[in-house]
């Protein structure tokens, strides 16, 4: 263990034993990943699974833990790292898992420590973080509970969680390999939506147009020949306080989340705490967290469905299914009322009045600083390289660099990325209403440098496609930090009106924030995490197509990043000592 992160660890040993016993201990994990044969939606199929099993296993720890995950690569040819999405990370920007940004990529059969603290209290997840692989199924749960002696706000008396996902039937290499052909080739809505890696292709379960459904059901369901996908089954008793902990790490998919008969109170997303808000629907995007509170009050006679519906983009999918399970009824009993029907997919009116609900705990969460010392403006396009389809921030699409940029900076070595700094807004006449005048982008492996403990203020910026009227949504996601989400609004952000009407007050902190179409969002950080953190859109395919950029922030105190980070084999210690 480096003595920087031992020391971290100390002293948040220190910090706890003033509060009680220093109860945080390392929790010690073997995985060895590998292709599996799966049928995620009933069609046989392969994931990237963790021992066997997918999704990965479920990580349980409490706040100031250090979690020790030794990965085996034991995919055939290709390399694989894995992100802790939403972990900060402090003082061990090594671990965050992304290829040619933190590390290089895992080798076949080689071995990757990740060891790092997960420094509070949340839901959070991990996936696969290089090329689409988080596509193929490389994902699992990560739930940190509070430290032994503190309590959370709110009270529940269990608690389940649930992680949702869409599917292809065609596999990645078939879609990286469309995403990036003349022409262009789009991966086209899921097959199947899945909570916990759960799903049915065509059967009758999935019955359903937007607004009815084939009700009741027949009696053949369908023949789960296979246990793979069957429905998950949240089993409760009656009435009783239940935590739910929804987690999304779809590919595509925006979703609108309900359980039949059921309220829900928000109470946490992404790992701090919310303004208790009842609601009966909600809206989750890609790489974005919510624990909400049910209560088991409905007739206990029945069990009661859990329904995810695609939101934003035209569905061709049918639902994803769960079942809430009422003990004693047998959990194969087909509940009395149908699932719950989402909103329209293009009401984008909710889905803004719904985001507005999110508001922050001001009494728990740190409150924003009062100003920012710097502002950048971040321009969301579709363009073209060279007759490739891209998607561009202030028209340059981002590429990633052979030699991963943590070890690059922090040993200067130059040419290991591009210079120059890539504009940080765009041209006051650029019509965001229209397809770019100029489709041509350029790409660039620069990044963003702020000042250490500078405050920071993003403006995401939306704009037309390469297609009239037509804008998407995009869940933008920043590794390192948390950011205080100030305000959404329509059309071209004016900082003369718009910086007025920021939510100082009870904004939510998160890591992951939505850019409606034709709109802005507006989200403050500190930039306080030495390291390199890459700030991107969630959705897989656009990611991959360049959607991102790269901030880093005190290089200089990057502590002893450990070798295998930085090279592979046994030659890379013969590299870095000479
Ligand atoms: Cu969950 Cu950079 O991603
Ligand atoms: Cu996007």
């Amino acid at each position: 263990m480096s003595s920087n992160l031992s020391s971290f660890i100390f002293c948040f040993c220190l910090v706890f034993l003033l509060q009680s016993a220093c109860a945080s201990k390392a929790r010690h994990l073997k995985w060895e990943l590998g292709y599996l044969d799966w049928a995620p939606d009933c069609v046989q199929s392969f994931v990237i699974g963790i021992n066997g099993q997918y999704p990965g296993p479920t990580v349980r720890a409490k706040a100031g833990d250090t979690l020790v995950v030794e990965v085996t690569n034991k995919l055939p040819t290709e390399g694989v790292v894995i992100h802790w999405h939403g972990i900060r990370q402090l003082g061990t920007p090594w671990a965050d898992g992304t290829a040619a940004i933190s590390q290089c990529a895992i080798n076949p059969e080689e071995t990757f420590v990740y060891r790092f603290v997960v420094d509070k209290a949340g839901t959070f997840f991990y996936h696969a973080h290089y090329g689409m692989q988080r596509s193929a199924g490389l994902y699992g749960s990560l739930i940190v509970n509070v430290a032994d002696g503190q309590k959370e706000p709110f009270d529940y008396d269990g608690e389940l969680s649930l992680l949702l996902s869409d599917w292809w039937h065609q596999n990645i290499y078939q879609q990286m390999l469309g995403l990036s052909s003349i022409p262009f080739k789009w991966i086209g809505e899921p097959q199947s939506l899945l909570i916990q890696g759960r799903g049915q292709f065509n059967c009758s379960l999935a019955r359903y147009s937007q607004t009815t459904w084939t009700y009741p059901w027949p009696e053949t369901m369908c023949a789960f020949n296979n246990t793979q996908c069957t429905p998950h089954v949240l089993r409760v008793q009656p009435n009783k306080t239940y935590r739910l902990r929804i987690a999304s790490v779809t590919s595509l998919a925006s979703l609108n989340f309900a359980i039949g008969g059921h309220k829900m109170v928000l109470v946490e997303a992404d790992g701090n705490y919310l303004e208790p808000t009842t609601v009966d629907k909600i809206d989750i995007y890609s790489g974005e967290s919510y624990s909400v509170l049910i209560r088991t009050d409905q007739s206990p006679s029945t069990n009661y469905w859990v329904s995810i519906n695609v939101r934003g983009r035209k569905p061709s999918t049918p639902p994803g299914l769960a079942i809430l399970n009422y003990y004693p009824n047998p959990h194969t009993k087909l509940p009395a009322i149908p699932p719950p029907p989402s909103p329209a997919w293009n009401d984008t009116s909710y889905s803004i009045s719904f985001a507005r609900k999110i508001l922050g705990k001001s009494s728990l969460n740190p409150r924003p600083p009062p100003v920012a010392q710097r502002r950048i403006i971040l321009l969301n396009t579709q363009n073209k390289m060279n007759g490739y389809t891209k998607w561009s921030i202030n028209n340059v699409s981002l590429s990633l660099p052979v030699t991963p940029y943590l070890g690059s900076i922090k040993f200067g070595l130059s040419n290991a990325f591009d210079s120059v700094v890539p504009p940080e807004n765009f041209p006051a006449d650029y019509d965001i209403m229209l397809p770019p005048q100029n489709p041509n982008t350029t790409t660039s492996t620069g990044i963003f440098r702020f000042e250490l403990n500078a405050t920071v203020d993003v403006i995401l910026q939306n704009a037309n496609t390469l297609t009239s009227n037509n804008s998407e949504l995009h869940p933008w996601h920043l590794h390192g930090h948390d950011f205080w989400v100030l305000g959404y609004g329509d059309g071209k952000f004016d900082e003369k009106r718009d910086v007025k009407g920021f939510n100082l007050r009870n904004p939510p902190l998160r890591n992951t924030v939505t850019l409606f179409p034709y709109g802005w969002t507006a989200l403050r950080f500190v930039a306080d995490n030495p390291g390199v953190w890459p700030f991107h859109c969630h959705i897989e395919p656009h990611l991959h197509m360049g959607m991102g950029v790269i901030f880093a922030e005190g290089e200089e105190l990057v502590g002893k990043i450990p070798l295998s980070a930085l090279g592979c084999g046994l030659t890379r210690n013969l590299l870095i000592h000479g």
